[in-house]
Order: C-alpha cells, then structure tokens, then sequence
C-alpha cells in the first residue's frame, strides 16, 4: 500500500501538485491527465528529483520523502522516464550494469539479477549491442529493465508506450502486468493512451492542474464526465 499524503510542488507561482491524497493498493495503478497536469512531478516527488514544499509518501512505514534520492533508489523505487535516456556508447547490458551499485546488489547476484531483467522484458538477444543502434522499442525496453534489477517495491513508468507499434504495445501489456507476479512490485503506470491504461491498471487516478480529480476503479474513472471534460475541454 502506497500513501500519497498531501504532496504540494511549486515551482515559482505554478503549483504542479496541489495537496495530492491517494491510497494506492493494486498491482498496477493508472496515472492520466491533460499535459501539464502534474503526471511527471508526482513520479519526481516518489524519486526526490523535486523539492516537496508539504506531504509525505508513505509505504509500509517508510516516508520516501524523508530518504535521500539515492536511499530511494537502494530502498526498492524505480522508475523510467517520459524522455527515454539511453547512452549511445554503451551496450543493453552496460545500461543494466550501470544501475547494480545503487541498487545494492551483492557481488554474487549481479549477474543473475542483470539477466532474469533483460530476459523478462525479452532483449536477452541483443544485450552486446551499443546503444547508438536501439530503435524505439528496444529503447523502451532497456528502460524498464533497468528499473527490474534488484529487487524493486515501486516501479514508476512515466509513458512508456509513446511511439510504439501495436504489435510493441501488445508486448508492453505484457511486460507491465507481469511485474507484479514476478517481481513483486506495485506499478505505476503515466500514460495517454487511454486502452492500455484500461487493459492494465485496475484503478486509475487523474490530475487536472495539480489536483486529484478523480481516483476508482479504471473502468469507473475513465466514464466519469469530470474526466472526460478534463480531457476534451483542452
Ligand atoms: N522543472 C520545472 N520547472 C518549472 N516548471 C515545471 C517544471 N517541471 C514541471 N513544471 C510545470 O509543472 C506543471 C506540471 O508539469 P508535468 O511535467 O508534471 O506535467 P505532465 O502531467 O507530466 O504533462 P505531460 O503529459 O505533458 O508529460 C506544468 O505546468 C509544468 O510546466
Ligand atoms: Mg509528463
């Protein structure tokens, strides 16, 4: 269980997040919302890549707020980024590598833990190639290997299905709901399109200019007409 608690974001005048409350409980949770409406902040305050001016985070006990970004990291909390961050010069399995220290992975399990990753999300096969020849897709993937290393209690991913194919995005419907089964982590799933977060998330919460305006079950949520004026009024 995931307590979000109050969490406000200012930046200068702009209040990204405004005293945002939500109890997240499911295996993989939806977050939509018009662009700008504080989708990426919310996944940078569970990271500590911004400054939280009120709120707590809280899981099991633990106020991620209170931790340093790196102490996140180590504590279980992933994440991938809306802007995909590939290096061009190292290879799949250098990306992988690249994360094992902060994660605290012993010596002994590096290894394993860097290949049950790139074998889940399926790029076993291209784990020697260089960064610079991933296509999209690949690149995605990669991404959210990454986030698979170690043991992960949290996994944010913030669009990761933006400029896939179907036949991808079918493979990502995949991926994304066997991480809990398999991993053990609650997901947090940023996107626009609207039928993977239907096919995935069990419940799904929107923002709309910093606020919760809605939070239940997906199906629920995605027929509410303050949701869908949020969406279509922009
Ligand atoms: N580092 C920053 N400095 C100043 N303003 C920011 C910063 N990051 C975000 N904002 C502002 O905070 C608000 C929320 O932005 P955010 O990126 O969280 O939206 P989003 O829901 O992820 O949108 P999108 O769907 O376009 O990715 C916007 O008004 C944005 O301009
Ligand atoms: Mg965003």
């Amino acid at each position: 269980m995931i307590e979000i608690q109050d969490i406000t974001v200012k930046f200068g005048g702009v209040v990204a997040l405004d005293q945002v409350t939500l109890k997240i409980a499911d295996d993989v949770v939806g977050l939509i919302g018009p662009n700008g409406a504080g989708k990426t902040t919310l996944t940078n305050a569970f990271s500590g890549f911004v400054n939280v001016a009120n709120g707590s985070i809280t899981v099991n006990g633990t106020n991620l707020i209170d931790l340093a970004p790196h102490l996140r990291t180590r504590w279980g909390l992933a994440r991938s980024f809306q802007k995909v961050q590939i290096v061009p010069d190292l290879s799949v399995e250098d990306h992988l590598k690249a994360v094992l220290d902060g994660k605290g992975i012993p010596a002994s399990q590096r290894k394993g833990a860097v290949s049950k990753a790139l074998e889940y999300v399926g790029i076993s096969d291209i784990r020697f190639r260089k960064g610079s020849t991933l296509n999209p897709y690949q690149r995605r993937m990669t991404e959210i290997a990454k986030c698979l290393i170690g043991a992960p209690r949290i996994v944010l991913l913030d669009e990761p299905g933006g400029g896939l194919s179907e036949s991808e995005m079918q493979h990502l419907r995949e991926v994304i709901t066997g991480i809990h089964p398999e991993f053990g982590a609650q997901v947090l799933l940023v996107d626009h399109d609207v039928d993977l977060i239907r096919d995935v998330c069990a419940s799904t919460a929107v923002l709309d200019f910093g606020k919760l305006i809605a939070f239940g079950q997906t199906d629920e949520v995605l027929a509410d007409e303050v949701v869908k004026t949020a969406y279509l009024g922009r």
